[in-house]
């Protein structure tokens, strides 16, 4: 694997994100453990964009539970029924919130989050494993251009589980 990301030096997300993938899959190629490969993906996230938030949420058994995240402590245990997380993870849909206040039943884990995206991880029997949740401090901060981009990483990981 490398030892450090080639980053665009541009504000356009869709050249990061075209730029980003290839390394990530790099980065965890060749090794099969999921948190670290988790973990460095977070890492990989957070340096070329500089999300507020950026983690991954894992089902085990009737909840989703706190895994490789970069940012501040976050909530450890999600219901299904409950947040942006939780949502995702039902409807196993890609989750857009433009302004986090006007979902109903956001889990408030940093007052600073103001928008967020969350993209469900599929395993090979097409159940969600995860969910992969990023938060930003500033309102509106997602569109389809991150849904896409974010989709070709989780792609990266829907191939080692
Ligand atoms: N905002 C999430 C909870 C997780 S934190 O943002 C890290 C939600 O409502 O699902």
């Amino acid at each position: 694997m490398a030892e450090s990301l080639t980053i665009p030096k541009t504000s356009d997300r869709k050249n990061i994100y075209d730029i980003i993938a290839p390394q990530i899959a790099a980065l965890v190629e060749g090794e099969t453990d999921l948190v670290a490969n988790l973990a460095n993906i977070t890492a990989a996230l957070k340096e070329a964009f500089g999300f507020f938030w950026i983690g991954f949420y894992i089902k085990k058994e009737n909840q989703l539970v706190l895994s490789a995240f970069q940012g501040s402590i976050a909530c450890t245990r999600i219901d299904f029924d409950k947040g942006v997380c939780g949502h995702c993870y039902t409807t196993r849909k890609i989750v857009i919130v433009r302004d986090v206040s006007e979902f109903p039943g956001h889990i408030v884990c940093s007052s600073a989050s103001k928008s967020e995206i969350v993209l469900p991880v599929f395993n090979k029997s097409g159940e969600v494993a995860m969910v992969l949740d990023v938060d930003s401090d500033k309102l509106d901060d997602f569109n389809e251009t991150d849904a896409s981009g974010l989709q070709k990483i989780v792609e990266i990981i829907e191939k080692t589980i």
